[in-house]
């Protein structure tokens, strides 16, 4: 297999993971194919989802694919924002962002431990896999550091006194949940001979 097509066309996701695989496999984005349709993200979990997202495009290009669904779980806030992730604010009609939202739910409380789950989900021709990754930590009180995306800013892993926001990518690669769940990956793709 030449190339392999991830099922999104998050920019910041594709960079992480082209890093970490480090050109062993030729990664085309649903940016790169100029598809831009909505895949449709329904379910309670993040396994559910990945796997729609990897069905749709499958099924759609009848060729390698592989998704990725990533969620914050707060305990404090009963695992939410969790498989809600993306689009938490609106979930709870909050004209709030994603981020000030879950700062102001957790406004007063002490107890701010977090983690985050990647799922890979990757269908091949007659087989389909998952692949998961998680880093623990907690939630800072205001957001610190402006690199990566998405809740970074206000997420430390317990390994570090620094958010995620406030790492360089290299660091953050190196143990984040999306990082484990590649390098699953990257075993599997080269036991099925898909990379060297
Ligand atoms: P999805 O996996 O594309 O549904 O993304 C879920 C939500 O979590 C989005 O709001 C992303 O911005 C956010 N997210 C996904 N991965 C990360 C990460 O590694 N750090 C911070 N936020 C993330």
């Amino acid at each position: 297999m030449h190339s392999i097509i991830f099922a999104s066309s998050n920019h910041h996701k594709m960079h992480e993971i082209q890093s970490i695989l480090k050109q062993r496999i030729d990664i085309k984005s649903l940016k790169d194919l100029h598809d831009n349709q909505d895949i449709p993200e329904p379910y309670f979990t993040l396994e559910e989802n990945a796997l729609i997202k990897a069905k749709t495009i499958y099924d759609r290009y009848n060729q390698a694919v592989f998704s990725e669904d990533t969620g914050l779980f707060i305990d404090a806030l009963h695992g939410e924002p969790g498989v809600k992730s993306a689009r938490y604010a609106l979930t709870k009609k909050s004209t709030l962002n994603n981020v000030d939202l879950v700062l102001d739910l957790l406004k007063n409380k002490t107890h701010r431990t977090a983690y985050f789950k990647t799922v890979i989900c990757c269908i091949l021709p007659q087989q389909t896999a998952y692949f998961t990754g998680y880093t623990f930590g907690h939630i800072s009180s205001e957001i610190k550091g402006n690199s990566g995306f998405g809740y970074d800013g206000i997420f430390t892993p317990n390994t570090s006194d620094k958010t995620f926001a406030e790492m360089d990518l290299d660091s953050k690669n190196s143990f984040s949940h999306r990082r484990q769940a590649v390098d699953k990956f990257a075993v599997y793709l080269k036991n099925v001979k898909c990379i060297d």
